[in-house]
């Protein structure tokens, strides 16, 4: 027989009820897993008894005697006369999180609508009963990326399949979002997804290989890394360069770029694109600045031909400057690499089992917010416009979300946060889903926040950023938002459809190399030391 905590005491409700500890040498600590019996009133008026499980959020201890009201020389005397041990308290409180109910052969966790009883026994929870609570059925693809905080030997999976509600993992910078990202990633890849991911500091490039640095057996394969030219660098077999053509560039994606902001201007840069457009639909930038050179040789031999009295339409100095202005910066923009003659084949992002890295370590932050938005708006309209080769589905990670998905007026890219607005509202739809992964919550557009529905939060501290998150999820409650600034890093509190109940995990060991270890500062400092040393040395031979 198991031996019971306490019972329930006091005024209970179907979410939080308080017991009494009957003996203090066995008792739950805070976070504990309890088992309750209530009783809930059928329709047919029977009577249905539910176990039910729930979590302890807090446990007070306290005594009669030694009251706050109590003096200090009164307790100290009633010390002396030696209290009864036997009047102490300890109370714990329980938040309810429900009792599995099997219907049609699959488990779901529901909310009971009664209190429990007072009296009622309290008992700890068996790993049994936790575990069947937690496990999921094949179809809802369970991911497994962490087990239960406080029961370490549960598995708590996440479903795989409610990842089309879009996700958010958000926590303070260096607690483990990347990591935990990773570990979703590569749960997926063995489901056999299509990732793609934005990968703002080159978190995910190693994932071929195995902590250790060598080749892994299953993802050595599965992993490729799209790098611009301009990005910082970066080698392996692995690697291709993102092959990108201005042709699929807007207008204003290109004087963003280019930084050509003068309205007159722009209209020299429209009218050539659609030149060029018309005589080649994959032009490249040098089509295009051969293009504005002709036109101002044209107006140059406009001048000369004035001059000579052929009449021909005046153009100003001003004119003949704007061209040439537009053209300087358009060579800039080729110099710095971004553009190549081909293009990217977006069908390869949507090759089964397989993660397409976007590396953009290195880059200006207007340059990714541009490229970005491009990759993402061909990949939203290809499953938008259901393109036969892209009939698979395709789970979307951007790392440093804050940067892409911020309103436009807060210093947020504009280009990608159009598109990834458009993938948050209608994505699921057409089987584009969403994973946003951001250090700063509070600087996420809320219309896309509010679109994630499952939740991933790690250790936050900032009263806004907890506030924002809240706003975020109804199924936040206020009890989940004062776990978080306990939490540890790698840990995380899950909430959402893709967990049956709320819950607090540690997550899972990669086994893919991270890429964002945090710097060794002590060996980086002893190398600095060492240096210096040598240096002086020099300085010293230098000197005699
Ligand atoms: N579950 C875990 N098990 C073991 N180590 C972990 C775990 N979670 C995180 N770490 C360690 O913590 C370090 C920081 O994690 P990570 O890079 O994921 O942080 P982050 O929240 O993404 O930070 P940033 O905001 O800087 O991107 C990692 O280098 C990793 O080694
Ligand atoms: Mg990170």
């Amino acid at each position: 027989m198991v031996q019971e905590y306490g019972m329930v005491i006091g005024q209970a409700d179907p979410s939080f009820f308080d017991f009494n500890i009957v003996d203090r040498s066995y008792r739950p600590i805070a976070y504990e897993y309890v088992e309750v019996e209530v009783e809930e009133p059928q329709a047919d008026g029977a009577m249905r008894k539910l176990q039910v499980l729930g979590q302890v959020k807090q446990i007070t201890s306290s005594h009669p005697f030694y009251d706050q009201r109590t003096t200090p020389g009164a307790a100290w005397k009633q010390r002396e006369l030696g209290v009864g041990e036997e009047m102490i308290q300890i109370i714990a409180t329980v938040k309810i999180l429900g009792y599995l109910h099997e219907e049609g052969g699959r488990n779901e966790v529901r909310r009971p609508r009664s209190p429990p009883m007072p009296g009622t026994p309290v008992y700890r929870a068996s790993d049994e009963l936790l575990q069947r609570l937690f496990s999921l059925d094949e179809r809802e693809l369970p991911l497994d990326v962490g087990h239960l905080l406080h029961r370490e030997s549960i598995s708590v999976p996440i479903s795989g399949k409610e990842l089309h509600r879009h996700t958010a993992i958000l926590a303070m910078t260096r607690y483990g979002k990347s990591y935990f990202a990773g570990r979703i990633m590569e749960q997926l890849l063995r489901q056999g997804a299509s990732l793609l991911v934005i990968d703002a500091h080159g978190d995910y490039a190693n994932m071929v290989q195995d902590p250790e640095g060598h080749l892994h057996a299953e993802f050595w394969d599965k992993v490729t890394v799209f790098r611009p030219a301009a990005a910082e660098g970066f080698e392996g077999n692995h690697v291709k360069s993102l092959q990108l053509s201005i042709s699929a560039c807007s207008q204003n994606e290109l004087c963003a770029l280019a930084g050509i902001d003068g309205s007159l201007q722009k209209i020299r840069l429209r009218n050539a694109m659609k030149k060029v457009r018309a005589k080649n639909k994959f032009f490249t930038l040098d089509d295009l600045i051969a293009e504005l050179e002709e036109s101002l040789e044209e107006a140059e031999e406009g001048e000369e031909d004035q001059a000579e009295g052929k009449g021909k339409k005046k153009v100003s100095t001003q004119e003949k400057t704007r061209i040439a202005g537009v053209i300087d910066r358009l060579k800039d923009l080729n110099d710095r690499e971004i553009f190549t003659e081909g293009d990217i084949n977006v069908a390869e992002f949507f090759k089964p089992m397989a993660l397409s890295d976007i590396f953009l370590s290195g880059l200006q932050d207007s340059v990714q917010d541009v490229l970005v938005g491009m990759i993402l708006r061909r990949v939203f309209y290809a499953k938008y416009r259901r393109e036969p080769w892209a009939r698979l589905p395709i789970f979307v990670f951007v790392e440093e979300a804050h940067r892409f998905a911020a309103p436009p007026d807060e210093g947020g890219g504009k280009f990608s946060r159009d598109i990834l607005a458009r993938i948050a509202a209608e994505g699921a739809k057409f089987g584009v889903f969403l994973t946003v992964i951001s250090q700063r919550p509070r600087r996420i557009d809320p219309d896309i926040l509010s679109n994630c529905s499952n939740l991933a939060i790690l250790r936050v501290v900032n009263s806004q950023d907890q506030r924002t998150i809240q706003a975020a999820s109804e199924s936040f409650s206020e009890d989940l938002l004062g776990d978080l600034p306990a939490l540890e890093q790698g840990e995380a509190v899950l909430v959402g459809p893709f967990v049956p109940v709320p819950v607090m995990i540690r997550t899972a060991e990669r086994e893919t190399k991270h890429g964002g270890r945090t710097p060794d500062i002590y060996r980086l400092l002893k190398d600095a030391r060492d240096q210096a040393e040598i240096q002086r040395e020099r300085d010293k031979e230098k000197l005699h």
